[in-house]
């Protein structure tokens, strides 16, 4: 494992190039590699096993390409399996986590209201977090059920999505929250219509910049941060459907998007 080597992503699909797209732009000089494992979309709604299976698949793909470090660019995969992979890995992981810290630390109105997977607001590690800040503001969960579907069949800005939301999000309107989690890394797509949707006061909130500070530290910490001048080359491998990827992303840079079997 050396500097030069890329920085390794996977996702359920292609959500997870929204944390992609903020680590790369903090550093630019990273190589990187992101796994869209949109066959086996969305994980949300999987037994603990199964996504704790598919990520071990991803891992390995990601090693075998010769990453030196791992993005779990993807929060049920991280709430659910990033124990496992710390433990069964000697590469570094980095995961990501809804913000809840922040949004209930700033809330005026002591409500605030977290969109995420069935596996995410159900898992152990969610738990945790939201029981420290349970007690001085309330937290109103919301499932996502069916937005991460729809994203990865490219309909982020459909009517369908938009009267799903409508509803979704209801009865965190009807508690007054002031700030929004959102808590899978495909709903950053959603920003637009989630804006058009909440009333104006409502900040939304994600963890994207969070992780990228998160993985320059840790690079650093391990000499491991890519010295080189030179702007870094991109790959990303969907395993499903790289049109709807090559869509959602601006490809003027040094990305390479294709077709792969994992
Ligand atoms: C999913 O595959 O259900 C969503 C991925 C995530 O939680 O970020």
């Amino acid at each position: 494992m050396n500097n030069l080597d890329p920085i390794g992503f996977f996702d359920s699909g292609i959500g997870g190039t929204s944390i992609w797209k903020e680590v790369i732009s903090l550093l630019p000089h990273e190589n990187s590699i992101y796994l869209a494992d949109s066959k086996n979309a969305p994980y949300g709604e999987k037994p603990i096993e199964e996504i704790i299976a598919l990520s071990n698949k991803n891992t390995d793909k990601l090693l075998e390409m010769g990453c030196k470090m791992v993005v779990v660019a993807c929060n049920t995969a991280t709430t659910n399996a990033i124990k496992v992979l710390r433990s069964s890995y000697t590469i570094p992981f980095i995961g990501i986590e809804p913000a809840i810290k922040p949004a209930a630390l700033n809330s005026k109105t002591k409500s605030i209201g977290i969109l995420a997977t069935k596996g995410t607001l159900s898992s152990k590690l969610f738990h945790k977090t939201s029981e420290l800040y349970s007690g001085e503001i309330t937290i109103t969960e919301v499932v996502g059920n069916g937005l991460v579907t729809l994203i990865e069949q490219g309909k982020q800005d459909s009517e369908e999505i938009k009267y799903l939301l409508i509803k979704l999000l209801q009865p965190m309107i009807d508690a007054k929250i002031d700030y929004l989690v959102l808590g899978c890394s495909h709903y950053p797509y959603l920003l637009t219509v989630l804006k058009r949707i909440l009333p104006d006061n409502v900040q939304i909130i994600d963890s994207g910049e969070a992780v990228a500070r998160q993985t320059k530290k840790v690079l650093e910490d391990l000499h491991l941060l890519n010295t080189s001048s030179a702007k870094g080359s991109h790959k990303l491998f969907s395993n499903s459907n790289p049109e709807v990827l090559r869509k959602l992303l601006d490809t003027a840079g040094n990305c390479l998007i294709e077709h792969l079997d994992f």
